[in-house]
C-alpha cells in the first residue's frame, strides 16, 4: 500500500499521497490540500517545500553528498571537464567521445558574438558592476536570435539556443572584464578550446605557443564544474520560475544572474574576499569578526560561512580548499588573506555559536581566493559563478519545458488592512 499522510482540520481528515524520491527522500504532496479544504500552506523562504520533481541534481546535506544525473561531485571534480558536466547536466548522460567532440564544435562555431551587441555595450559606464553588464547583454541576445522567443520551438531549435548561449557567454564575460581594464576586446579563436579560449579573451596569449599552464586549466574547469549545478537553489528556482511563464532561455538566464548577484548567493565570493581584506587591514583579529557575526545587533555576518541545505560541510567547499592549496603553491603565490581564512575558519569551527548552528565554509569561503590567484578582479568573481552555473540554469529551464510545468505562481496569507473606506484628497 502506497504511504499517505493524515491531516485534519476542523475534525475532517484528509489524507495526502506521500512521494518518494529515488534516493529515498519524501515529501507529503499537498497540490490538492486547497482544492479538498481551502487551505494553503505557508512555508516564507521556501525552507521546506519542494517546487519541483527533478532528475538532475542530488543534494544530501545533512551527509554532505552532491551529485550529478548520479554521479559524484567528487568524480567529476577529478576527472570530468566543464564541456562534459554541461553536456551531462543538460541532456542527462555522458557523451560517447564523439558526441562531445561535436557539442564542443557546435559551441565554438558560436562563440564569436554579434558587433551590434558593442554598440549598447559600449554605453555602460566603466565601473559599473559586472553583474548588472552581464544579466543586460544574456537578456539582449533574446533581441539579436527572436526565434528564441518562440515558447513551440522543436527540440532542434531548442538546442541551437541552448548552444548559442554556452557558445556566447564567455566571450561576454571577457568583454566585461576587458572594459574594466580599458582594454579592447580579444576575439575568440578557432584552434584554442572553451577554457582556452575564455582565458585567452581575458588575459591574451601567455605562452608564445597560444598555451595556458595546465595547472590554471585544470583550476578553472574545477571551479566551474563545482558551481555548475545546485538543484532548486535562489537563482536556479528564478530561472525555473521565470521560464515557467514560457519565458525565452536568454530572458530566464538573465533574471538567474541576476538572482544569483545578491551576496547572499553568489555574492558571497566577492563579499568573502572582502570582508578577509577587511580583517587583514584591520590587524588581522579574527575573534573580533566572529564576535561581531555573532552580535545580533550587528548586521555583519561571515560571509562564505553557512548554507540553506548543507548542516554539516558542502562537499565542494571540501574540493576547493583543496585546489587552494595546490593552486598557490604550484603558482607560486604567497597570498596573506589565505592566512586569515584559515584562522577564521579554525575559529569558527570551534565556537559555540557556529557549533548550534551548523555553520560551515561553503563554496565561496575559498573559490575567490583562487580566482584572486588567476588574476581576476574581486567584482568578476560573481561573473565566473554565473558561468559556470550556467549549464545548470539550462538544465533546470529545459527540464522544466519538457515536463511542461504548469506557471509558478504561489499564494500568500493576506495580514493587510481590511475594507477601508476612501477619502478624496482634498478632506484628508
Ligand atoms: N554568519 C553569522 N551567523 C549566521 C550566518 C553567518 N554567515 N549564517 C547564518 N547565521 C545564523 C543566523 O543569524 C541564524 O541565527 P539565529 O538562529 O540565532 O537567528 C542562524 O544562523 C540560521 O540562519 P538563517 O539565515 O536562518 O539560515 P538560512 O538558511 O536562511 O541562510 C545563508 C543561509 C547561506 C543565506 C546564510 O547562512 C548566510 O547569510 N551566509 C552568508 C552568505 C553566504 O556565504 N552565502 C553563500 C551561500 S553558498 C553559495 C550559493 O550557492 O549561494
Amino acid at each position: 500500500m502506497s504511504e499517505t499522510a493524515s491531516i485534519t482540520l476542523n475534525g475532517k481528515t484528509l489524507e495526502l499521497p506521500v512521494i518518494t524520491g529515488t534516493e529515498n527522500e519524501k515529501a507529503i504532496d499537498i497540490s490538492k490540500l486547497r482544492d479538498q479544504s481551502g487551505y494553503i500552506t505557508l512555508d516564507i523562504g521556501y525552507k521546506n517545500t519542494g517546487a519541483t520533481q527533478s532528475a538532475i541534481t542530488f543534494l544530501d546535506g545533512e551527509n554532505g553528498v552532491l551529485k550529478h544525473r548520479g554521479y559524484k561531485i567528487e568524480d567529476l571534480a577529478e576527472k570530468s571537464t566543464f564541456l562534459e558536466v554541461a553536456y551531462l547536466l543538460i541532456y542527462g548522460h555522458l557523451p560517447s567521445k564523439e558526441v562531445l567532440e561535436k557539442f564542443r564544435a557546435d559551441i565554438k562555431a558560436q562563440m564569436l558574438v554579434h558587433e551590434d551587441m558593442k554598440i549598447f555595450f559600449a554605453g555602460f559606464p566603466s565601473k559599473s558592476h559586472p553583474m548588472g553588464q552581464l544579466s543586460c547583454l544574456v537578456g539582449a541576445l533574446s533581441a539579436f536570435y527572436p526565434e528564441s522567443l518562440n515558447p513551440n520551438q522543436t527540440e532542434e531549435e531548442e538546442n541551437k539556443t541552448i548552444i548559442n548561449l554556452l557558445g556566447k557567454m564567455p566571450t561576454i564575460v571577457s568583454w566585461i572584464q576587458k572594459k574594466s581594464l580599458g582594454h579592447p576586446v580579444v576575439y575568440p579563436k578557432k584552434d584554442l578550446g572553451y577554457i582556452d579560449n575564455f582565458m585567452n579573451m581575458i588575459f591574451g596569449e601567455v605562452n608564445s605557443d597560444k598555451t595556458f599552464d595546465p595547472v590554471i586549466i585544470d583550476a578553472m574547469h574545477k571551479l566551474l564544474i563545482l558551481h555548475a549545478d545546485h538543484e532548486q537553489n535562489c537563482s536556479t528556482s528564478t530561472v525555473r520560475i521565470v521560464g515557467s511563464s514560457n519565458a525565452n532561455l536568454y530572458a530566464s538566464v538573465s533574471a538567474g544572474i541576476n538572482a544569483l548577484w545578491g551576496p547572499l548567493h553568489g555574492g558571497a565570493n566577492q563579499a568573502v574576499i572582502e570582508m578577509l581584506e577587511d580583517i587583514k587591514n584591520d590587524g588581522g583579529d579574527v575573534e573580533k569578526y566572529l564576535a561581531k557575526a555573532k552580535d545580533k545587533n550587528d548586521p555583519f555576518r561571515l560571509m562564505g560561512f553557512g548554507h540553506r541545505v548543507y548542516k554539516n560541510f558542502d562537499p565542494r567547499a571540501k574540493i576547493i580548499k583543496k585546489a587552494c592549496d595546490d593552486i598557490l603553491e604550484k603558482l607560486g603565490v604567497q597570498d596573506p588573506v589565505l592566512d586569515i581564512a584559515k584562522k577564521l575558519e579554525e575559529a569558527a569551527l570551534s565556537d559555540q555559536y557556529f557549533i548550534d548552528r551548523k555553520l560551515y565554509p561553503n563554496v565561496d569561503f575559498y573559490s575567490g581566493i583562487i580566482y584572486r590567484a588567476l588574476g581576476f578582479n574581486s567584482d568578476m568573481f560573481t561573473v565566473l559563478f554565473a558561468l559556470g552555473r550556467l549549464p545548470g540554469w539550462i538544465a533546470q529551464w529545459k527540464e522544466m519545458r519538457d515536463k511542461k510545468e504548469p506557471i509558478g505562481r504561489p499564494r500568500q496569507v493576506y495580514n493587510g488592512e481590511i475594507d477601508r473606506v476612501y477619502t478624496d484628497i482634498s478632506t484628508r
